[in-house]
């Protein structure tokens, strides 16, 4: 090997120039009228989109409205669509997208002001109408006790489900929802699919389909699965929310008279 191989540095990615086309709106200024508004950005290395629009709020724009809490994708409040597809902001790479990018508010929520919208809210409703804390079997909590043995698969089917962050990207990919704001989209069915793992969780099957056995919850799914495409977290939506739905479709077909049970599973 020569002086001069020791000696080469690695090739540096050519720095691009970014055009950000941003959705800009504020729904509390009677004056506001959605439009589109473009920045450029010099593109730095490992840039994600957190630090170019923070760079575009410095030294831009103050007034560009976005949210962010923890730059490593665990609080969820940085979703927005990112040309087209619902991302997390600040898990996203520019060197992954091409030097034009668009980026809009998370349709489906409340909106606050450009791309800041209120998934909090929606998330606190869906989650007090699907109950979704652990309804312990005893009423009583007995701090001296040891505490209770869960099977280890079990255990870790549940941690997986624990990971969503409610950031709301399958809400905002998916079809159901943009059709009926009463649907729990996938981020509540796969609540209830974790209480429904939790073997300390009183409900039977019955209870769930009094939450979910309607078209606003399991059985409004279209099965098409563009919240498992876009979960920033990889949850096993897929499997957790087939799933329900063949429990949930079974527990319906109890509640119907033999008759009716007959023809029902004939035609499936
Ligand atoms: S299921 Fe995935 S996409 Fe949906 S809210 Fe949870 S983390 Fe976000
Ligand atoms: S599979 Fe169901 S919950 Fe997921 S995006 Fe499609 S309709 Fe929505
Ligand atoms: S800022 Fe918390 S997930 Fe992006």
């Amino acid at each position: 090997m020569s002086a001069a191989d020791n000696t080469t540095a690695p090739p540096s990615q050519a720095s691009r120039r970014l055009v950000f086309n941003i959705l800009r709106y504020n729904p509390n200024d009677p004056a506001s009228v959605p439009h589109m508004q473009a920045f450029t950005v010099e593109e730095a290395d490992s840039m994600t989109l957190f630090i170019a629009l923070n760079d575009i709020r410095e030294h831009q724009d103050p007034s560009l409205q976005f949210d962010f809490v923890c730059r490593a994708g665990i609080c969820g409040s940085c979703a927005m669509m990112v040309n087209g597809r619902p991302r997390l902001a600040c898990r996203t790479l520019t060197r992954d997208l091409p030097a034009e990018i668009t980026l809009a508010p998370l349709p489906f929520f409340e909106l606050i002001g450009d791309l800041s919208v209120n998934t909090g809210k929606w998330m606190r409703a869906m989650s007090e109408r699907l109950e979704t804390w652990l309804h312990a079997k005893e009423s009583e909590i007995d701090l001296c006790r040891i505490e209770a043995r869960m099977d280890p698969d079990v255990a870790e089917q549940i941690y997986e489900m624990d990971r969503c962050v409610e950031c709301g990207c399958c809400v905002a990919a998916c079809g159901t929802a943009q059709m009926r704001k009463d649907f729990v989209g996938a981020v509540g069915l796969g609540k209830i699919a974790r209480f429904r793992l939790d073997t300390r969780d009183a409900r039977t099957d019955d209870d769930y389909y009094e939450l979910i056995g309607d078209d606003t919850g399991v059985f409004g799914c279209m099965s098409l699965l563009a919240c498992h495409d876009v979960c920033p977290k990889s949850l096993p939506l897929q499997t957790q929310i087939a799933f329900l739905r063949r429990k949930m479709a079974a527990q319906g077909l109890q509640g119907l008279p033999v008759v009716g049970r007959r023809l029902t599973s004939s035609t499936c």
